[in-house]
């Protein structure tokens, strides 16, 4: 780990923009993507997490979103989630958080600025490009090619709203926007290799903001951060966002 410090300080002016990764939801019970335990029936994400894959197979792009949605009615934020709410209670609009994850534990921790980059486990929408439908809620399972819902609008096979690998993330817009006027990013819990997130912290740092890591391994882009606090995010944050009050 480059550095280490266990204080934040945050003056009046400062902007910060939080960014989440799985890591964030680990203590809730939710699995990281890369960790040991990370392959889906011997699966990495990279291999069912694309429009290739559900062409190619449907039912098992749906099998693996179908675990996931199950997964996700069962947990609970934890205390990253609160203290990241806390944070933007006291910060307002001075306050962006960008999660990369599909859960909605930073919304049930009480987080209201959130933008969902990687989409919603609970969405689904048509998988036709050309569709002009919207995603939709949706909390089914669909196991077989089979119990896969068509759209209405064109006919097409429904698909999870997930960014997949080759496609572009929600929101670039607002999120760079945010980030160019941040003087502070808070990253959490993120291997840094997916981009473009991955490369948030490179944009923030060559705009002046202060840079800050928190996860229990060095991301692969640790370079790039100014502070590295090393711990578990529900055990790091909450001392951290007390710290910054101070
Ligand atoms: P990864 O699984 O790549 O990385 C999770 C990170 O969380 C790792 O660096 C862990 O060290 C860290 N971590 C584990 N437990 C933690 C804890 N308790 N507190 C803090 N950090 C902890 O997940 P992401 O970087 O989020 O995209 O993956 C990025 C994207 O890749 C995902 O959004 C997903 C995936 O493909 C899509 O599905 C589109």
């Amino acid at each position: 780990m480059p550095h280490r410090t266990d204080r934040v300080k945050l003056s009046p002016r400062d902007h910060l923009f939080a960014l989440t990764g799985a890591g964030v939801s680990a203590e809730s019970g939710l699995p990281t993507f890369r960790a040991a335990n990370g392959l889906w029936r011997g699966y990495r994400v990279e291999e069912v997490a694309t429009p290739e894959a559900f062409a190619a197979d449907p039912a098992l792009v749906w099998q693996f979103y179908s675990e996931r949605r199950l997964r996700h009615q069962t947990v609970r934020p934890n205390p990253a989630h609160f203290a990241l709410a806390e944070l933007e209670r006291g910060l307002g609009d001075r306050f962006f958080l960008c999660t990369q994850n599909v859960d909605s534990l930073h919304e049930q921790g009480g987080s209201q600025r959130v933008v969902h980059m990687h989409g919603h486990i609970r969405q689904s929408r048509c998988s036709s490009r050309r569709c002009s439908s919207r995603p939709f809620d949706d909390s089914n399972s669909y196991r077989t090619r089979e119990e896969i819902p068509f759209c209405n609008a064109c006919g097409a096979l429904i698909r999870p709203h997930i960014c997949w690998f080759g496609e572009v993330p929600f929101e670039m817009d607002l999120i760079l926007h945010q980030l160019a006027g941040a003087t502070v990013l808070l990253t959490v819990g993120t291997s840094g290799v997916v981009e473009p997130a991955a490369s948030f912290v490179k944009m923030a740092r060559r705009n002046g903001a202060k840079t800050i890591y928190v996860g229990p391994e060095e991301p692969s882009n640790s370079a790039f951060f100014d502070e590295v606090l090393s711990g578990k995010a529900g055990e790091v944050l909450p001392g951290l966002v007390r710290a910054s009050g101070d």
